[in-house]
């Protein structure tokens, strides 16, 4: 059995497909969700709304928390990192995590930034050591994947694109997976939005077409792996 933890994170909701201010990545994370259902129908789903219910930002006492031991926190420490335990629990928990998202910005909303914030902490999801060298922080979980579906208004943001220097969404997220033991990323991005022309439908018909390949590619490495498992 397959854990998924599935986070949307865009302020609006998801009325269903072409509805006036209905979520487009949260639209494509259905998507996902229609196909891999089709073939997983024993597997564990997590869900988070975080456009829904934004995780709370970090502060000067949960940091003081964060960073008394373990043995030494109070109960008001504790409940103060209860939110980034349930997070973190979430994380250690799943195999995959799709994560849907606008692009805010030019980068992830605040919400998922809040939600990142609480998850990548010192000795839960990372060590801090500096025996070595340069690079002293290392994941502690590992195997994971991370499947980004995104939607933005404006276009040219992949690869040789006329934005791709202005894209902190994907890039962001890519760097900071690594933080949660994600060894493979995948990112499928819908564009076009704000012009709402036959571009903008053609990103959307790519995009669901690119989710059900990807369904179909994980199926088979999931069986393999629980084959060899
Ligand atoms: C606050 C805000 C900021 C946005 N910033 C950008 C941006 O920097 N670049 C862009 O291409 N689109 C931007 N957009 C457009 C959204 O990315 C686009 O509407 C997308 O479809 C939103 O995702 P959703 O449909 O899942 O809510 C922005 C929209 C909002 C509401």
């Amino acid at each position: 059995m397959t854990t998924l933890l599935h986070i949307d994170t865009s302020a609006r909701s998801f009325y269903g497909e072409g509805e006036k201010h209905s979520s487009i990545s949260k639209m494509l994370g259905q998507h996902f969700f229609a196909h891999w259902k089709n073939q997983h129908h024993h597997d564990q789903i997590i869900h988070r709304d975080l456009g829904a219910q934004p995780p709370n930002f970090v502060s000067q006492k949960w940091l003081e928390a964060v960073f008394t031991p373990a043995s030494k926190r109070t109960e008001a420490h504790r409940v103060l990192l209860a939110e980034s335990d349930q997070y973190i629990d979430e994380v250690a928990r799943a195999d995959i995590i799709l994560i849907t998202t606008p692009m805010y910005n030019y980068g992830m909303p605040a919400a998922l930034k809040a939600w990142f914030d609480q998850v990548i902490r010192i000795n839960k999801t990372f060590t801090f050591d500096l025996a070595r060298g340069d690079f002293p922080l290392e994941p502690i979980f590992s195997n994971k994947t991370l499947i980004l579906l995104s939607s933005c208004g404006e276009f040219g943001f992949g690869e040789g694109g006329i934005r791709e220097h202005m894209n902190h969404l994907g890039t962001h997220i890519k760097v900071l997976s690594h933080y949660l033991g994600v060894d493979q990323f995948f990112e499928i991005r819908s564009e076009y939005q704000e012009f709402g022309d036959n571009r903008h439908e053609g990103s959307i018909l790519s995009a669901k077409q690119k989710i059900e390949k990807l369904v179909s590619e994980l199926t088979t490495t999931q069986s393999k792996k629980m084959l060899t498992a």
